[in-house]
């Protein structure tokens, strides 16, 4: 057996014993996960009209965003199982009121696959209009682990503030499986939470946490590449 052979075995059984990169955390986050970087093909695409999104697109939208529903993530359907009876009537009501200012569909394709998306939003009042939400913040399940999550975030930051011209960003997060500390190290901050809102099941009540990111205050590295 060859050195390299002995390494890579090595290096295989270290990742297989090594503890889950997602801890403690439930259902959703328990299975363990490869660490890589996003692969090179790694790219984003919006949608800021319904003609961006051609029915096969639409279909993978519903495809994600069922899949990672019914593994127990927090994006929007907290009592699963649902299908598509649920979430295609919800992705239609976003994509019926995209438009380049106040509600954009970022999306993270893997070559042409679809392996991630969430939602920015803004309300046009005047008064709150220099701010904006993220929401249904998703990857594919079988994706995770990889850094596409924090690739789509730091894209949505740079689409936010260069494109959208937002100065804040926010997010509600479901307390109990560490989205506060992911946030965190992207530079948002925990801002408040209401005790208790959320009632998952009973005798199961989490905190609704309330994140902001200054998108002036958050780092600059990378801005001019993050306008493709
Ligand atoms: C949260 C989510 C988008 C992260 O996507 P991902 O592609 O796995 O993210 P990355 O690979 O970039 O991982 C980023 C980091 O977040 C951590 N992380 C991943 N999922 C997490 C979760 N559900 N809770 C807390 N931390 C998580 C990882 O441990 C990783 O940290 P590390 O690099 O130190 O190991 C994904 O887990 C998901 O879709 N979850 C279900 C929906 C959800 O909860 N959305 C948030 C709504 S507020």
């Amino acid at each position: 057996m060859t050195a390299s052979v002995v390494i890579a075995v090595i290096t295989w059984a270290a990742r297989l014993l090594a503890p889950s990169p997602y801890g403690r955390l439930p259902a959703v986050s328990a299975c363990w996960h490869p660490r890589r970087m996003p692969s090179d093909s790694l790219r984003f695409a919006q949608a800021t009209t319904t003609r961006d999104v051609n029915p096969d697109r639409r279909q993978a939208l519903i495809d994600c965003w069922i899949d990672v529903s019914n593994a127990g993530g927090a994006a929007g359907f907290p009592f699963p199982p649902i299908d598509q009876r649920d979430a295609a009537p919800a992705l239609d009501a976003i994509l019926g009121n995209l438009a380049p200012q106040t509600c954009r569909i970022l999306m993270a394709l893997d070559g042409d696959d679809l392996v991630g998306w969430l939602n920015i939003r803004r309300d046009a009042f005047a008064l709150i209009a220099h701010w904006g939400t993220l929401h249904h913040v998703q990857t594919r399940t079988d994706r995770r682990g990889q850094g596409i999550g924090v690739a789509l975030m730091k894209k949505a930051h740079a689409v936010a503030r260069d494109q959208m011209e937002l100065e804040q960003l926010h997010l509600a997060a479901r307390a109990g499986v560490g989205l506060e500390t992911l946030y965190e190290r992207l530079g948002w901050k925990e801002i408040g939470r209401w005790p208790g809102a959320l009632r998952l099941g009973p005798g199961d009540d989490r905190d609704e946490v309330l994140m902001l990111l200054e998108l002036g205050a958050e780092e600059h590295t990378g801005r001019r590449q993050e306008h493709a």
